[in-house]
This record gives C-alpha cells, sequence and structure tokens, in this order.
C-alpha cells in the first residue's frame, strides 16, 4: 500500500486527478471504477475541469441503495449525474451501476474508492470476505444513520443496496482511495496499521498490488 500524505483535501484531489487523467490519455478506453460519497464531490469537480476526453471510457460506480428511483435525489445515479456524467462526454451506453441481473461487467483498470468510517468500501460492510462479489447487502445500522445526513430522516434511508464486491475490487488493475478529515483518522489507522481484517473491508486492500492511499494530514494524524 502506497500511501501518500497532502497537506488538505485540495492537494489530494488534485493529484488523485492527476493520476486519473494520466490513465486516461494512456488508455483512452480506460474501464474507471467510481465512488459516490462527500469526498468525491471536489474530486468530480476538478475532472470536469480538465477537459478530458470520456467518449471512449467505461464507468461502473460500485454501489447504489436499493428501492430508489434513478432519479430520487438520494439515489447515486442522480449524484453521479449531477455532479460528473452532465458535464462530460461520456457514452449513456458506457456508464454501469451495479445490479445483480448484469451477467459481465467489464474488468476494472483504475478504480476509485471513499472509505466509510466504520471501513467500508462500496457498500462492503465490516464483515464483507475478500470474496464477496456483487451483491444485495444489508447496510450496518451505522451506516444508515451517517447517511442520514442526506435524507434528513434515518426512516427514509435505504436498509438495502446493490454494491460490487471485494472480489471486483481487488480485480481492477490499479486503486486509489482517497480520505480527508479527522473523522478518518481512525479507520485510516485501522485499513494501514491493524491486522489485516473482514471486520475492517478497507484493510483487504493491502493483499493488492497496486493501491495508493490518498489522506490529507487530519486523516493521517494516527499513523505515526
Ligand atoms: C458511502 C458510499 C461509499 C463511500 C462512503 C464515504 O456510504 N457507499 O462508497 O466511500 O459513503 O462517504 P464520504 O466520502 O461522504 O465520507
Amino acid at each position: 500500500m502506497n500511501v501518500i500524505i497532502v497537506k488538505n483535501k485540495d492537494e489530494g484531489v488534485k493529484k488523485a486527478s492527476s493520476i486519473i487523467s494520466k490513465e486516461i490519455k494512456n488508455n483512452p478506453k480506460l474501464v474507471l471504477g467510481l465512488a459516490t460519497g462527500s469526498t468525491m464531490i471536489p474530486l468530480y469537480t476538478e475532472l470536469r475541469g480538465r477537459n478530458l476526453d470520456f467518449s471512449n471510457v467505461t464507468t461502473i460506480n460500485l454501489d447504489e441503495y436499493l428501492g430508489l428511483k434513478e432519479n430520487d435525489k438520494n439515489s447515486y445515479h442522480y449524484f453521479m449525474k449531477k455532479y460528473f456524467f452532465n458535464y462530460i462526454n461520456i457514452n449513456k451506453k458506457n456508464i454501469f451501476f451495479p445490479n445483480p441481473q448484469i451477467k459481465k461487467l467489464p474488468k476494472i483498470n483504475l478504480q476509485v474508492l471513499g472509505i466509510g468510517v466504520n471501513g467500508h468500501i462500496g457498500f462492503n460492510e465490516p464483515g464483507s470476505k475478500i470474496n464477496s462479489k456483487l451483491r444485495k447487502v444489508k447496510l450496518s445500522e451505522n451506516t444508515r444513520r451517517i447517511n442520514s445526513r442526506f435524507f434528513g430522516l434515518l426512516e427514509k434511508v435505504p436498509k438495502y443496496a446493490y454494491t460490487l464486491g471485494i472480489k471486483e475490487i481487488m480485480q481492477s488493475n490499479k486503486i486509489i482511495l482517497l480520505a480527508f478529515g479527522r473523522n478518518k483518522s481512525e479507520v485510516i489507522r485501522k485499513t494501514v496499521k491493524d491486522k489485516i481484517s473482514n471486520e475492517v473491508p478497507a484493510s483487504l486492500l493491502r493483499k493488492h498490488k497496486n493501491v495508493t492511499l490518498i489522506i490529507d494530514k487530519s486523516a493521517a494524524r494516527k499513523l505515526k
């Protein structure tokens, strides 16, 4: 695991954007795994400004809530359009979201990840196995509580979601994980320093050969 500690979120987002831009320029048909969450918003803003050609790029989102319509303001379909897809020249037929009906997803070349405070990646909650695949998952109460900030009321947060499994994430050639802020420092410590365990799904990434963690000083404060 290659750990890059940057001054602040701004610098982290620029670093991640540069990696992504370079990959797209090297391979215009890149298959890019994408994440949602507040960490990703400045990244998508930065990428939009880089004038990249997405016409042959394929994107695969990590996860989506079950039971929300695509145009629901809290769906990840909506999030992706609002912050990214509406601004780039991606071909709609090259946009994928997990759904168990999909028989075969293209293999991901570069996967972008955020991390939940409980160590989840995508919606692979604590307890997810390294060989878990695309599936329906039950969200932990902790995740529902944290994500209720977007929904207003806890009862409105779906109880289930679809997520790519750890297996599909690990099959990506390259992975970058972004985490900023003090509230991520404990989970970053567990991810990097504690023993590799299903209980902290992000720690499983240490078994991958090409993972770059981009974290700011606040998220890195427990690493010393
Ligand atoms: C959600 C998403 C994850 C994301 C996580 C962190 O639950 N399903 O893919 O990494 O939240 O979100 P944030 O960046 O808002 O902290």
